[in-house]
């Protein structure tokens, strides 16, 4: 559907007829995108509250941050920046390029504690050391 955008236009109108006052946000695989401003002016039409972008850059381990980049130029809609966060390094690389959150997947499905190795490395401390030494 990101390709084909008369499509996804009409799967959002009809979502939104039926949920006319609910948040509405959408995940998209930003490398999919051919035009990004017409992408961006639809859901803006549709007043979508969030644009969770998985900013993969095929056949490489780390995100394309120019994807996030250029969503933020084109729109005020909150950016949801996704793809390869594994450190702290990688979330101020997002958040630089613009976007307002990040998220995780895999780390976190292999080992949730991972979290508390970001969370340390932003806030300079351990919030649980009895767990941190499994990490
Ligand atoms: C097991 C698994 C299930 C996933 N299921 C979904 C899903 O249902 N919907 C979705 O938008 N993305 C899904 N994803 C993609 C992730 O949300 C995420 O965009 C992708 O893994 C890249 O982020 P990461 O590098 O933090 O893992 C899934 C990923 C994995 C590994």
């Amino acid at each position: 559907m990101l390709v084909k955008l008369k499509k996804l236009k009409s799967l959002i109108e009809s979502i939104r007829r039926i949920l006319p006052s609910f948040t509405l946000g959408i995940k998209i695989r930003g490398h999919i995108v051919n035009d990004y401003t017409m992408l961006v002016k639809i859901l803006e039409e549709y007043s979508i509250s969030y644009i969770h972008v998985d900013a993969m850059l095929p056949g490489h381990k780390r995100a394309n941050i120019e994807i996030i980049r250029k969503l933020v130029e084109l729109t005020n809609i909150p950016i949801i920046g996704n793809n390869s966060v594994r450190t702290i390094n990688d979330v101020h690389k997002m958040l630089r390029a613009g976007a307002r959150a990040v998220s995780i997947a895999r780390p976190l499905i292999q080992n949730p504690k991972f979290i508390q190795r970001l969370v340390r490395d932003y806030s300079g401390r351990i919030t649980d050391e009895s767990n941190y030494s499994t990490i």
